[in-house]
């Protein structure tokens, strides 16, 4: 098991199509995992996908567990492994609000996301996961899938008037909560 550096904004290994995994319940997939989980509990993440850690896999893990300190007024989310992920929006509802991702630390910006989807994929022993949700939730989804094609939240913000600092932004949030 291992702490892994998280590959950030620059970097073409961030801008790749990831490769679907094939065999599940895997010793190498299972250490994937353990890493990524690791790796995101150490950054205090909402969520990590492979390829931010230099793994041209569709894997992402995500959930808030108990309150995150990164976001401790956003309804929790369940701890997440998912993989091969499909994401179908439900209805034709945007909503905008703040994202931030490791891989672009200390900036925040406005991003336009789906409301409600349902997401499909499967978990590390290959169970099939099929959700329906919103707000939060959906939002962290879409971020994370949005990394195993290729695409930061940079690419999505559509009003660069909101796109900024972290400490600038939000002056009040600490230097360990600044990604
Ligand atoms: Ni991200």
């Amino acid at each position: 098991m291992a702490i892994h550096d998280i590959l950030k904004m620059g970097d073409p290994r961030l801008l790749r199509q990831a490769q679907a995994v094939l065999s599940f319940d895997t010793p190498e997939l299972h250490a994937l995992v353990r890493d990524m989980q690791e790796t995101m509990a150490q950054v205090n993440g909402a969520g990590l996908a492979a390829p931010q850690i230099g793994v041209d896999l569709q894997v992402v893990i995500f959930g808030t567990g108990q309150v995150n300190p990164r976001y401790p007024d956003a309804e929790p989310i369940p701890e997440t492994v998912l993989i091969n992920p499909t994401i179908t929006p439900l209805g034709a509802e945007e909503v905008e609000d703040w994202e931030g991702c490791l891989s672009v630390p200390g900036l925040r910006g406005v991003v336009p996301r789906w409301q409600r989807v349902r997401y499909q994929g499967w978990d590390v022993q290959g169970q099939v996961i099929e959700r329906e949700v919103s707000g939060f939730h959906a939002r962290v989804v879409q971020h994370e899938c949005d990394h195993l094609v290729g695409k930061l939240y940079p690419m999505r913000v559509r009003d660069f008037s909101r796109f900024g600092y972290t400490d600038v932004l939000f002056p009040g949030i600490s230097a360990v909560e600044d990604d």
